[in-house]
């Protein structure tokens, strides 16, 4: 009996312990990798859509809507004026660098995108031995207006056109494009820059920084402007390094761009 009463002593101090024991029980987490998978499941990123130029490595779109004056790969041409004419860069500041100071304080400014790079290409190319200056950057509609006029009445439009972007049409309003010269001022925004060893080391490095030389020799008809050795635009590393090796303008590259803008647009993305 005194047996029987110890094993119910001991049977109901074996259950109580199991009971509370459940009762403070940690709550059950799930493991973190666990946790991670399914944040990411639920969280799942689209595939980026890729730009694609013959030849070179497929690299990532910019998320943005390249018809847009603001985007870094906007294509300003005679057959692609701005789709707004008179389009103001949100922000513009002044490089580092040697400007023209001949030039209005806008018109040495570029568009704070450019201008880190900017920097950077200017100290490459002075470690290189070449002092450069920022002949011309940002040019609202209304100083091309001026620019185009007074080509115009001294060449005659078409004329003035072939290196004169009628206003609405010219790169210099995205504030992304510059034209680049010798401090001193050897061969001023003249083919023979071009000859130069600054103007030669530009046309070899600049896409390092992010820069394509636009207006290249060969490529006049496609283009529609004269060689300009000293005109540079920002697109960014990848897009520039894409051009450069593949010998493309950015005219010749817009249909690619579209391709992915087409993309973005089917996704919503933009
Ligand atoms: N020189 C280039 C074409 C411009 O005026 O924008
Ligand atoms: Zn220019």
């Amino acid at each position: 009996m005194k047996r029987i009463a110890l094993a119910g002593i001991i049977a109901t101090a074996v259950v109580g312990v199991g009971v509370f024991a459940l009762m403070n029980k940690p709550e059950t987490k799930t493991p973190p990798t666990q946790q991670k998978t399914a944040k990411n499941q639920s969280q799942v990123k689209p595939t980026p859509v890729f730009i694609h130029i013959p030849g070179e490595t497929a690299f990532p779109a910019r998320v943005e809507d390249y018809d847009a004056p603001s985007s870094l790969w906007v294509l300003v041409s005679k057959k692609y004026p701005l789709s707004d004419e008179t389009y103001v860069p949100d922000v513009i500041g002044k490089p580092s660098v040697a400007v023209n100071e001949a030039k209005t304080a806008e018109e040495q400014s570029l568009r704070t995108d450019a201008i880190q790079p900017v920097n950077a290409l200017f100290a490459a190319a002075k470690s290189a031995g070449h002092d450069v200056m920022v002949a011309s950057g940002y040019r609202s509609y209304g100083l091309q207006q001026t620019y185009f006029s007074s080509y115009s009445a001294a060449y005659g439009e078409d004329a003035a056109n072939m290196f004169s972007a009628r206003p609405g049409q010219s790169e210099h309003q995205t504030g992304l494009s510059l034209d680049i010269s010798l401090t001193s001022r050897q061969c001023y925004l003249e083919i023979c820059f071009g000859e130069t060893a600054a103007g030669k080391w530009l046309a070899a490095h600049a896409h390092e920084y992010g820069f394509i030389l636009r207006y290249p020799s060969d490529k006049t008809a496609v283009t529609e402007y004269q060689y300009e050795p000293w005109h540079f635009r920002y697109v960014g590393n990848e897009l520039a390094g894409a051009l450069y090796r593949s010998g493309l303008t950015l005219d010749e590259a817009h249909a690619y761009l579209q391709q992915a803008r087409s993309e973005l647009k089917q996704r919503g993305s933009i």
